[in-house]
């Protein structure tokens, strides 16, 4: 993990915000190769939830939102942590993730005393205040999950869009909560990215719909490379489910500290429209009129989060292996996780080879994120692009300018190819197997 951290700052993925002022409460920058990674896990969602189907559509909902969505959903009086004191170093902890000591007493991680406060709830919303007057009028909040954007516009998106159950709403976005004790990199900090599908379904499929998603979202981890054995779907016990859920899994992932969450999926019943249908008055139901029909649907929810996803990949893409006789760190990831999926590298930065290197680079770009680099040994530029996890590097060499032909490295096997650049665009298509 240590030195997971150490390559996500080195390489420019993951920045400790505000470094410069000694870094700010667990919160994190995505430098250049994070933002890439980062895009990449959120188009691989977004084309398997949105783009390769035809019942799911998108939707952007905003982050500041009336008190009354909260209210209505449970947020004010639920969406609590119970917290606790340590009365000898005063740090916060959450009482229900503090360690026991061996006489099963809690013990304090920082400075192992057993004297807490009594546990009270904390709401973990972040409130602010709307316009130039702070008072309880103007009082609003970021919105901890994106879900209730999600059913606050399901009768406008039925409106519109002419859906019939199952359908579902796509919607990828930041949330904020004030977690108390925040941690482990990036995998629980305040702010983070969710990406949230609200799939509207009879209520008598409830059942068979939550378990399609459950293996459908455990499927997606898998197709995009993580080993099934570092997954599992661990379905919640009663006294853990959410006020709205009548059955939650997660899918887990075995980061290096233990078994950890990155994504939830609930059956949320019909609990939010019909919460938010009796406290704004309007009517939240689908209406068949062909048929007669009409019913208030049940929501089955798979809800995943960006960052937590992009570490599953980049641990379980991380390796070290030798090449002649030298070791060698590398990302094995997907190619349509990875940053980069080319890299374009002249073998020297002489002026002959640079204007033919543009134009292969020019060819590939409008096809893949390309990296461009000719700087140091073409043997250091492929280590980096082995560390970053580059699939493919493209090397321009002084024949290239006869042949017109260019070499292909493939970053796992570090075999190469020579392929005339006319056909190159075919070759690197194929090769990535997008
Ligand atoms: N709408 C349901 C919901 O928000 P959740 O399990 O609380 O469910 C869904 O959140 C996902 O969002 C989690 O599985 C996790 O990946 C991500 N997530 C939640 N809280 C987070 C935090 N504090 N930091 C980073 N990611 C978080």
């Amino acid at each position: 993990m240590e030195e997971l951290v150490r390559l996500c700052k080195a390489r420019g993925f993951v920045f400790p915000s505000a470094e410069i002022y000694g870094g700010f409460r667990s919160t994190y920058d995505y430098g250049p190769l994070g933002v890439l990674l980062a895009r990449n896990v959120k188009e691989a969602w977004w084309r398997s939830m949105v783009q390769l189907r035809t019942e799911v559509v998108g939707l952007d909902a905003s982050i500041l939102s009336s008190p009354k969505i909260w209210e209505a959903s449970g947020h004010l009086k639920n969406f609590t942590d119970p917290l606790v004191d340590c009365r000898t170093c005063k740090q916060r902890w959450r009482a229900d993730q503090l360690p026991a000591a061996d006489d099963g007493k809690l013990k304090c991680p920082n400075c192992g005393g057993a004297d807490f406060t009594d546990a009270r709830p904390f709401n973990l919303m972040f409130k602010t205040f709307v316009g130039p007057v702070e008072d309880e009028w103007a009082v609003a909040y970021l919105r901890p999950e994106t879900a209730q954007g999600h059913f606050v516009n399901f009768a406008n998106v039925l409106q519109t869009e002419h859906l019939r159950p199952p359908f579902g709403t796509a919607q990828v976005g930041k949330s904020f909560r004030n977690e108390i004790t925040p941690g482990n990199f990036v995998f629980r900090t305040r702010e983070f990215e969710q990406m949230e599908l609200e799939y509207y379904v009879p209520p008598d499929d409830a059942q068979r719909w939550f378990e399609y998603w459950c293996n459908e979202r455990f499927e997606w981890y898998v197709r995009l490379g993580i080993p099934r054995e570092m997954l599992r779907l661990r379905h919640h016990s009663k006294e853990e489910l959410s006020h709205y859920s009548a059955g939650t899994a997660d899918v887990e992932f075995a980061f290096p500290w233990g078994w950890g969450e990155l994504e939830g999926i609930a059956n949320r019943t019909d609990f939010d429209l019909k919460a938010h249908s009796a406290a704004s008055g309007q009517v939240l139901e689908y209406f068949d009129s062909s048929t007669g029909e009409r019913y208030v649907p049940y929501v089955i929810e798979p809800a995943a989060g960006v960052a937590r996803t992009m570490m599953a990949f980049l641990i379980a893409a991380y390796s070290i292996d030798e090449v002649a006789g030298e070791e060698r760190t590398l990302l094995r990831l997907h190619p349509r996780i990875a940053p980069y999926q080319v890299a374009v590298l002249p073998l020297s930065k002489k002026d002959t080879l640079l204007p033919l290197s543009q134009e292969v680079l020019q060819l590939l770009q409008p096809v893949a994120m390309c990296d461009y680099d000719i700087t140091r040994a073409i043997g250091r530029r492929y280590r980096r692009q082995d560390e970053i996890g580059t699939p493919l590097c493209v090397t321009v060499d002084f024949e290239s300018l006869e042949d017109k032909a260019v070499t292909i490295r493939d970053r796992d096997s570090t075999t190469q190819e020579r392929v005339p650049i006319d056909r190159l665009v075919e070759t690197v298509n194929s090769r990535l197997a997008w």
